[in-house]
């Protein structure tokens, strides 16, 4: 039977792994304890095994890895373990700190901006409603801080509330490379991976088998 990409990591690069994302889930019971149960707070974090599944089948010498909205840092310096040039953009500075603290735990190389991920000037158009953002905040663009334009990115990642996924759409169809890929977490769990607007790969679960969109 064929190794899912997961398994067919190194063990030690695994097991890694399994302690971020084990540390991940710690981190958002401590948040959700001392932040959310007295404000509402747009972070929720993707579940963080699905996604790995996604990043270890795409994985590719070199690829840089943008994560939007990248709260505590597990998707991005689970990227950056392996082996994508991976940087991040948070909006709450509060949660940039703890991506830090994180990358420097896992010697991880991972790059984070506080700022917004939509680039300067950018407005959200679409044809059948009126633009709202959503649970997305407003903030000076981090891109400045990285050095880096969304241009630069091959692949990117984000954990959308429902209906802010079209927004996401337009924003790498008008500011990303032309062939960079969009991986998105659904509310439903699954995780898309989108190019040229288009679905190109999903995962169901990571016990479940990929499908390739034809
Ligand atoms: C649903 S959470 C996902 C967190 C993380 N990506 C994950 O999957 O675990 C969305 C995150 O985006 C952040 N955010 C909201 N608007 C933003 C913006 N314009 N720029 C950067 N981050 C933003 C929120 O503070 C929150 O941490």
């Amino acid at each position: 039977m064929a190794h899912s990409p997961v398994e067919a990591l190194d063990p030690a690069l695994r097991q890694t792994l399994a302690r971020l994302g084990d540390e991940g889930w710690e981190m958002w019971a401590r948040f959700d304890r001392e932040v959310r149960s007295r404000r509402w707070h747009p972070f929720v974090p993707a579940e963080y095994d699905r996604v790995l599944v996604a990043l270890a089948a795409l994985r590719q010498p070199g690829l840089r890895f943008l994560e939007f909205g990248s709260a505590t840092g597990i998707v991005t310096v689970m990227a950056d373990l392996l082996g994508y040039e991976a940087y991040g953009i948070e909006l709450d500075d509060a949660l940039v700190t703890l991506a830090r603290a994180t990358a420097v735990r896992y010697s991880s190389g991972a790059r984070f901006a506080t700022g917004s991920f939509l680039p300067q000037g950018y407005v959200w158009r679409p044809r059948d409603s009126d633009g709202r953002l959503g649970t997305v905040g407003e903030g000076a663009s981090g891109y400045l801080k990285l050095g880096k334009s969304l241009e630069d990115f091959d692949l990117v990642f984000a954990y959308p509330w429902h209906g802010e996924e079209a927004m996401m759409l337009d924003l790498l169809r008008n500011h990303g490379a032309p062939v960079a890929g969009l991986l998105l977490q659904c509310v439903s769990g699954e995780v898309q991976l989108f190019r040229k607007g288009r679905l190109e790969r999903s995962w169901a679960s990571p016990r479940e088998a990929e499908h390739d969109a034809t």
